[in-house]
């Protein structure tokens, strides 16, 4: 049988979702290249014994509770509550970590933040009119999911490297005017990907009264919170006295991405049809039902294991992986610092961002900086970097790089920054 792609889901055709791919595939063209590409966290840390004595603890904690051998090995083995079985321990951590009080009723454990994306979207967005706000550059994954339930979505781009809540405002307000309904906010509020950028207080606040004022949902996805050595700033669910905040978390870049586990914190109330009140979370454990049915039990007791060896605290447990990343960033800048004086910098119109921590920063140049040129610079420079412009569904970020730090060594970071310079001084005096 053979089918034209255009008689499937247009998703199929649409190059935002081969971009991906395309990453890996030059990866692998190019196996001597230095890449800035990859979103990974760095896995030196990573022991397999680690997976043994997390899933060792968490049957410990079960014993400890009471549960008989057999129930325990049903909890490692058997189909799991859609919900998830770590609930519990998900909203301890929150307690112990962000400093709030967060219903276990209301979580949701996911196959990684994505699914948890995919539940949101699905549940929130119901008529084609419902606009889901991004902020651009924004996580091609928002973007995929979004193209993937049809769910419209509406940029409204950074300004100087910064999100202004008056630009958030205009838009709602020209929306609303064209008769759409903007829903939702998707934002990462912390060592942004792919910006690395993280927002200020005063702009949390504003954001949170912003989503108050048009009674707007706001996503928070903030992955790489822990990936920085700094002092942290309080997320935006911790600010949030209106509840309008849906916190989608993940342990992909603080226990491991190979488990593959998440959640959704959604304690909003949705009214039934008879007038019954319920927590948004058990809608999404309804549509969770009909994709994954549940988080790999395995998975979530790996990921419970890792929380209870630090009595809820990750940020114990990713210190020195944070420390790691604030020093690969801080060398990073000092690297391009050294090799792009000031005045160098101004000739070849050439400037970057200056982020404390997490995985990326953004480094804004005066040529195009797109998968032809990526090509040159693998082929001929040896190092590999990711277009910005694949972060914007609307177009944007043409001249722009997003650099990945998280994964290379210091001397693989001095080596790739030297010859991306090059890539960029030929790229420019062309
Ligand atoms: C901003 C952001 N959100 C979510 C994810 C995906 O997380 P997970 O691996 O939990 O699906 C990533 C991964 O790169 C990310 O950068």
């Amino acid at each position: 049988m053979l089918f034209d792609s255009n008689t499937l889901h247009s998703s199929v055709d649409d190059p935002a979702l081969d971009r991906m791919n395309f990453l890996n595939e030059i990866t692998f063209t190019y196996p001597d290249a230095v890449s800035f590409a990859p979103g990974r966290p760095y896995d030196g840390f990573f022991e397999i014994e680690d997976i043994h004595r997390h899933l060792r603890r968490y049957a410990a904690y079960l014993a400890d509770r009471g549960a008989s051998p057999a129930e325990v090995r049903r909890g490692f083995h058997q189909y799991g509550p859609t919900a998830g079985q770590i609930r519990e321990l998900i909203a301890h951590s929150l307690q112990q970590d962000e400093g709030f009080k967060a219903a276990p009723e209301a979580i949701v454990v996911t196959v990684g933040a994505q699914e948890a994306m995919f539940l949101t979207l699905r549940a929130l967005f119901a008529d084609p009119e419902d606009v889901l706000l991004l902020v651009t550059p924004c996580y091609v994954g928002i973007i995929g999911a979004a193209r993937l339930l049809d769910v419209p979505v509406v940029s409204v781009p950074e300004r100087d490297g910064r999100l202004v809540v008056a630009d958030l405002d205009d838009a709602v307000r020209s929306l609303r005017s064209a008769g759409r309904r903007p829903k939702a906010l998707y934002v990462v509020p912390d060592y942004a990907n792919p910006t690395g950028s993280t927002l200020d207080l005063p702009t949390r606040t504003a954001l949170l009264a912003f989503a108050e004022r048009h009674g707007l949902l706001i996503l928070e996805d903030s992955p790489y919170r822990l990936t920085g050595a700094a002092a942290r700033l309080p997320m935006l669910k911790a600010l949030d006295e209106s509840g309008c905040v849906i916190q989608l978390g993940t342990y992909s870049k603080t226990v491991f991405p190979g488990a593959r586990v998440g959640y959704v914190l959604a304690d909003q109330e949705v009214r039934g049809p008879g007038g019954e009140i319920r927590l948004l979370a058990e809608d999404l454990a309804k549509i969770k039902s009909m994709i994954t049915v549940n988080t790999s039990s395995l998975s979530q007791a790996i990921a419970a294991g890792a929380l209870l060896s630090v009595d809820g605290r990750l940020s114990e447990l990713n210190a020195e992986a944070a420390e790691r990343y604030s020093r690969s960033m801080a060398g990073t800048l000092a690297q391009l610092d050294r090799r792009l004086p000031e005045a160098r910098r101004h000739e070849l119109g050439v400037d970057w961002n200056r982020p404390n921590g997490g995985f990326f920063l953004t480094l804004r140049t005066s040529f195009r900086t797109d998968i032809a040129a990526l090509e040159r610079s693998a082929r001929e420079f040896g190092v590999i970097w990711t277009p910005m412009e694949f972060f914007y569904p609307h177009g944007g970020g043409e001249q722009d790089i997003r650099m990945s730090i998280s994964y290379l060594t210091s001397e693989e970071i001095e080596l790739g920054v030297e010859r991306l310079v090059r890539f960029i001084e030929t790229e420019t005096t062309a």
